[in-house]
């Protein structure tokens, strides 16, 4: 009799047992990314956004001449010129250095990048690409940032959900989701264009943010549950913005400050914003303006001597540096590579600060270090 009243028991425990280690197998593959390596706290992470977190997409985009793929770009990188805006590690490359992830995140146009090298998380970022997709038509062609979500969710999400058996926030919840653009629609959109005459900037910067709040929602129905906005910097220091500038008005800089400094307040704002049109996300807010900011303001604390000259010799559109030019030999003390990117010296503070900050005034309400460590509810 025991033995027979034993058996629904048996039967209960065995269907628990199998619901468990279904759950738990698709757990420890989902975050096989971090239990191999024992040591990160985030899976990885998919990046979005401009040439300050592009890793080298546009180097398999025919047509774009916003490229990055030669010497003395690189000059202080492992693999040498790789397509990053900068002579070493860029943004994307020193967040990852902070998370401990065990390699460098692959670009999405590369062929190479499928099956295992996905595990870690995948780079979209296109230089001269912009929130906006009618942003960037000047560099050639660039991958808007609503094609670099459309790249996501129908080719790399699909092969992912093959490779560790999961699905949806199951799958994503444990991913950084960095988006990194708004810049270039400024510089190679709304100034550029003659927008500026006829547009307010207000109203400008409000449809910016909104295009990034729907672009934000849809990686959220998705299943990211995790983002970090990247501010965008004081455009106004760049070499590029002052020799532009020289010939125009004093204002001219200024006005370049006060347009990131609009935006930020926007970006900032919409943390709080969105957060309960997207349940379960945590959404952080890095302050590179800020960062940048007090480098300029007091570089020889952080040991920068020169903040105003582009490191390399630049091209003729100011902005990129000539392809086989020079460069100087104290990179490190350098705020800027070109006319437009900071050097790996200034990445690298940035993201020190993007990971570790407690000051709420650089990452917003906390650090990326809190958000990785984050266990999201499925
Ligand atoms: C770019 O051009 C190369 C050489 O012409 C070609 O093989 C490749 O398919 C093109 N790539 C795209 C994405 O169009
Ligand atoms: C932004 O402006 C464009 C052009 O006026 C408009 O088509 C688009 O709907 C706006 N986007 C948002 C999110 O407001
Ligand atoms: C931030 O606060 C944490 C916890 O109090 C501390 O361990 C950490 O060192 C602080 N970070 C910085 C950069 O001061």
């Amino acid at each position: 009799m025991a033995a027979r009243d034993s058996k629904p028991y048996v039967q209960y425990f065995y269907f628990l047992y199998l619901s468990v280690f279904v759950v738990l197998q698709c757990v420890l593959l989902c975050e096989s990314g971090y239990n191999m390596e024992g040591r990160a706290e985030t899976n990885g992470m998919f990046v979005f956004g401009s040439s300050l977190v592009d890793n080298g997409n546009n180097n398999f985009v025919n047509g774009s001449v916003a490229k990055a793929d030669y010497f003395p770009y690189g000059i202080d990188f492992p693999l040498g010129p790789s397509g990053r805006f900068c002579n070493g590690k860029n943004m994307i490359d020193a967040l990852g250095e902070q998370l401990k992830l065990p390699h460098f995140v692959p670009v999405f146009t590369d062929p190479m990048t499928k099956g295992k090298r996905l595990v870690h998380g995948v780079n979209y970022a296109s230089g001269g690409s912009g929130i906006l997709d009618d942003t960037g038509s000047v560099s050639g062609r660039v991958i808007t940032l609503n094609q670099q979500i459309r790249n996501f969710e129908e080719v790399t999400q699909p092969d992912l959900e093959t490779l560790l058996g999961c699905k949806g926030t199951e799958l994503l919840s444990n991913y950084l989701f960095v988006v990194g653009a708004g810049g270039n629609d400024y510089l190679l959109n709304y100034f550029l264009s003659g927008a500026s005459k006829t547009l307010p900037i207000q109203d400008f910067t409000a449809n910016l943010t909104a295009t990034l709040s729907n672009q934000l929602k849809k990686l959220h129905s998705l299943g990211a549950r995790k983002f970090v906005l990247i501010s965008i910097y004081p455009m106004g220091y760049t070499p590029i913005v002052k020799a532009m500038c020289s010939s125009a008005s004093e204002g001219c800089t200024a006005m370049m400050n006060q347009a990131a400094l609009l935006f930020n307040s926007r970006l900032k704002a919409l943390v709080d914003e969105i957060k309960p049109q997207m349940p379960g996300s945590n959404i952080v807010y890095i302050n590179t303006y800020q960062i940048i900011n007090d480098i300029i303001s007091d570089p020889a604390s952080r040991g920068f001597t020169d903040t105003i000259n582009p490191c390399c010799e630049v091209g003729a559109n100011g902005i990129l540096c000539k392809r086989e030019g020079s460069a100087c030999l104290n990179r490190n003390s350098h705020v800027f590579f070109d006319g437009l990117h900071p050097t790996e010296a200034v990445n690298v503070v940035m993201m020190e600060r993007a990971y570790a900050s407690n000051l709420t005034a650089e990452a917003y309400p906390f650090n990326v270090k809190t958000l990785a460590s984050l266990s999201t509810h499925l």
